[in-house]
């Protein structure tokens, strides 16, 4: 069997297990099909903001005419390189990735790149590689904004004890968030005002770590021995909040978040979790196929921006983020469409 006799074989095995995984057949390819087939690549749907841009993304490929497939790693990098090597060989035109692991990926965006196939990193940078552009928001920006939503809501002014919950290591996008809330904290820190009295990253971003990361900080430092807890994202502020209903501290504590889950907007109506962060997806996901379809189109994309990956300056294109809580839930999140006021308020709606 020769070389190409081999690639179109484990190809076809390949493109089984894609379907099987799509639970939709896979899409047929004939020689000569001019329909774009875009490959997605995602770490994980199990968190409802990652099901929500594969949903948009996948919608908007359809309404340009493009197939896409759809795969998820589980937040684990072995099997989301063997995801890209399984969209490499069902030969699709572009490749969008949200990795688990922003520096494992590289050897994908490698692999994809010896095969001639573009690499999109979606909402995620992947570091120290020849990657093609970057889509995501402005992620220091986001932490910024959190910090700030403490400041301005600390129940004695000026005087501030913090726990930082950060996001996973594995993601770049946690530093950039530890990087904007510290721009913020650092001058109240400096004054005397603020202190982060325990410090902690959330593993995989998961719920169980930031519990643990908040039971700890609560046995170290007493139930009253923190004022506010910065979640870098919902996930991780549903764990901080359980950790705190143990202890009899929700709603006395404040909690901030990120991505506007609809549970998180329903624990900041109910008074649990102080604000989260808006990411309008259906921009970011939108903008993403429309990019893809014109890549895998060969036209060029205009980016105006660029992010530096640590190999390379990758033409980048960053949506703004908003920051929210119980006195703009209507005017942000509920008005653009990406949360229902039933949803977010019950049945009843409220004043
Ligand atoms: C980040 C993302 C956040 C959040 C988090 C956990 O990379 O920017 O919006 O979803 O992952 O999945």
């Amino acid at each position: 069997m020769n070389m190409k006799s081999v690639l179109v074989v484990v190809s076809l095995l390949l493109s089984v297990a894609i379907g099987l995984v799509l639970g939709r057949g896979g899409v047929a390819r004939d020689p000569g099909e001019k329909r774009p087939l875009i490959g997605l690549s995602l770490d994980t749907l199990k968190e409802e903001r990652w099901q929500a841009d594969a949903d948009l993304f996948k919608k908007r490929c359809e309404e340009l005419g493009a197939d896409v497939l759809v795969q998820a790693a589980n937040g684990d990098d072995t099997r989301q390189i063997n995801d890209v090597q399984a969209l490499i060989s069902r030969n699709v035109d572009v490749i969008v990735i949200v990795p688990h692991d922003g520096a494992a990926m590289a050897k994908g965006v490698q692999a994809a790149h010896e095969a001639g196939i573009p690499v999109i990193a979606y909402d995620r940078l992947i570091k120290n590689c020849d990657l093609d552009i970057y889509l995501s928001f402005d992620n220091v920006k986001v932490g910024r904004l959190q910090a700030q939503w403490i400041l301005d809501h600390l129940p004695t002014p000026g005087k501030g004890r913090i726990v930082l919950a950060n996001g996973s290591k594995t993601d770049n996008n946690a530093f950039l968030f530890h990087q904007g809330a510290m721009e913020v904290f650092q001058p109240a820190i400096d004054r005397g005002e603020v202190k982060i009295v325990w410090e902690d990253w959330t593993e995989d971003w998961k719920l169980e770590n930031a519990k643990k990361i908040v039971n700890a900080a609560i046995s170290k430092l007493g139930p009253n021995g923190f004022d506010a807890v910065l979640a870098a994202a919902d996930g991780v502020a549903a764990g901080a909040i359980q950790a705190l209903h143990e202890e009899g501290l929700a709603g006395k504590v404040l909690v901030t978040g990120q991505d506007a889950e609809l549970v998180a907007c329903q624990k900041i109506v109910a008074g649990t979790q102080s604000m989260t962060i808006y990411k309008p997806l259906k921009k970011l996901a939108t903008k993403a196929a429309d990019v893809a379809v014109k890549m895998a189109g060969g036209n060029p994309i205009i980016a105006t921006q660029s992010v530096n990956n640590g190999l390379i300056d990758v033409p980048a294109i960053l949506g703004d983020i908003f920051a929210v809580d119980k006195t703009n839930l209507r005017e942000t999140v509920i008005a653009d469409g990406f949360q229902s006021e039933k949803a977010v308020y019950g049945s009843a709606p409220q004043n």
